[in-house]
């Protein structure tokens, strides 16, 4: 494992903010695409604040425009364009400085179309987000476009300043990129081969967290239950925390945290040593993101997703047998190239037997670059739509009946805020992740609390609190 020295880069955040002293200067921030990208930007603001920038979410108010990308589907490419096409305006009327960074700008072509067409300033990419305040200086200081994009793999980077969107629940990232070529997708490319951070430094940040107040961490990786698993393999793994497994175990022992998510796993990556920390450590959610992609064995061969249907489904037989009240959510691809009407089936059977409290459902779309993208059987869209349709009826039937069993039953909630749709509420989630309002003082924000559900409502549960609990516990 490569760390590498930011002191160089960081220096500039200190050069940008003396130019911006005194001036009052804004920055808007649109982050697309996952949990990373997400992550991501919380480190850029960091940055920007350290520059002596503050945040506004109005485009109109902003000296600086950031874009965050993706480009998993080529409606989030699509998007960017569009965003690009309206901040031409401000720019030309005020001189907003344009900065594009994040996935798709790993993407040779992309870059190219932008550099052709579009007005920016700063370019830069995954592996370049530590020299975001270098680059921005030599755009302004020297009024240069400023394209920074490497190509490079197998580096962390550690120690950027951050600034996180919530101050209860945090995410942490514990490795970056992917080594699975799943034949449909784009990421390996644009996020570089598979690295962990050091088990050390990720419990540090969590701790520090704890510190601060937070209680619930979700630990990020494009594939995190195979934390360590190239630095083991090739012997790097020096520290006893070589696994995701006893990852686990020691975030679990971090005092103050309470409850312990992570996003993504990959079902061949699910060994019997990370069921059995699920099903030990207290604080691990016993809901698990198990992303499914198709039911087809056939499809999945296609896909290098190394997995057969069934094998997905003793998989989660095995964790329903281990790991009491564990419930699933998952990631299905409609219209695979080769998906045939019975292979399609074979997902809505996976559906119906794993009855998944959520379902994150996506239309495949081609990404340049990849094999799918190349192979001859490319499903037609009118059959994608009509699939797509289908699964997704199939799902909404599946959320009622899992709603239901949800009426009468007692859950933890840890009480994130007010109800932003009705302020009268407060709101929390399962562990499951479903949303549930209920009435209460403020006091319980930030706090763990039994709440029974009284009412299903499709994407939300109603509830009330359990009072005599709650002073049991104070
Ligand atoms: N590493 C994670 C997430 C990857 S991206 C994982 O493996 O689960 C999130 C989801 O986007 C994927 O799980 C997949 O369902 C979907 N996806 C990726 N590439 C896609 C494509 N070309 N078309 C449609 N959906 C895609
Ligand atoms: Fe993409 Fe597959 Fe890696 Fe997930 S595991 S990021 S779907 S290549
Ligand atoms: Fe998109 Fe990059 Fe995440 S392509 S899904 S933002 S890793």
């Amino acid at each position: 494992m490569i760390k590498i020295d930011i002191n160089n880069e960081l220096k500039y955040i200190e050069k940008v903010r003396k130019i911006n002293e005194g001036k009052n200067i804004k920055y808007y921030i649109l982050t697309m695409g996952c949990q990373l990208n997400e992550n991501d930007s919380e480190k850029i603001c960091g940055m920007l604040e350290n520059m002596g920038y503050a945040k506004t979410d109005d485009i109109n108010n902003a000296d600086l425009v950031i874009y965050n990308t993706c480009c998993v589907r080529e409606n989030a490419e699509e998007k960017l364009f569009g965003k690009l096409g309206e901040v031409k305006k401000l720019k030309e009327a005020k001189g907003t400085i344009i900065a594009i960074g994040g996935c798709m700008m790993q993407e040779k072509h992309i870059v190219d179309k932008i550099k052709k067409s579009y007005k920016y300033d700063v370019i830069f990419g995954t592996h370049t987000l530590h020299k975001f305040p270098q680059d921005l200086y030599n755009a302004i200081i020297e009024n240069k476009k400023v394209t920074d994009i490497l190509d490079i793999d197998g580096e962390i980077i550690e120690g950027l300043p951050i600034k996180r969107e919530d101050n209860i629940r945090a995410s942490v990232t514990i490795m970056n990129g992917c080594n699975n070529f799943c034949t449909y997708c784009i990421v390996p490319y644009v996020r570089g081969r598979e690295r962990s951070r050091a088990p050390e430094d990720i419990l540090n940040e969590i701790k520090e967290l704890a510190k601060k107040g937070y209680k619930e961490v979700t630990l990020l990786g494009q594939n995190v239950n195979s934390y360590m698993r190239v630095e083991r393999e090739r012997g790097e793994a020096i520290s006893e925390i070589n696994s995701f497994s006893k990852l686990l175990k020691s975030v679990n022992e971090i005092e103050g945290i309470e409850k312990i998510r992570f996003i993504s796993p990959h079902p061949k990556d699910f060994t019997d040593g990370v069921i059995e920390s699920i099903r030990e450590c207290k604080k691990v959610s016993k809901f698990i993101h198990l992303p499914l992609q198709s039911g087809s064995s056939k499809v999945l061969k296609v896909m290098n997703r190394v997995y057969t249907k069934e094998q997905y489904l003793s998989l989660i037989e095995k964790m329903k047998k281990t790991i009491p009240d564990v419930r699933f959510s998952t990631d299905i691809i409609v219209g695979f190239p080769g998906e045939t009407e019975e292979d399609f089936e074979d997902t809505l059977d996976v559906v119906r037997k794993v009855k998944f409290e959520q379902i994150f459902m996506f239309i495949y779309s081609r990404r340049k670059g990849t094999p799918a993208d190349k192979m001859e059987e490319q499903v037609p869209e009118e059959i994608k739509h009509k699939r797509f349709d289908r699964l997704k009826a199939l799902y909404e039937e599946i959320i009622a009946e899992n709603n239901k069993e949800y009426i009468g039953t007692v859950q933890d909630i840890l009480v994130e805020g007010y109800s932003k749709t009705n302020d009268s509420f407060l709101t929390g989630r399962t562990d499951s992740n479903k949303v549930v309002i209920f009435e209460g003082d403020s006091d319980l924000i930030g706090k763990i609390t039994k709440v029974k559900i009284i009412s299903e409502h499709m994407w939300y549960l109603r509830g009330e609190v359990i009072k005599e609990l709650r002073l049991e516990k104070n």
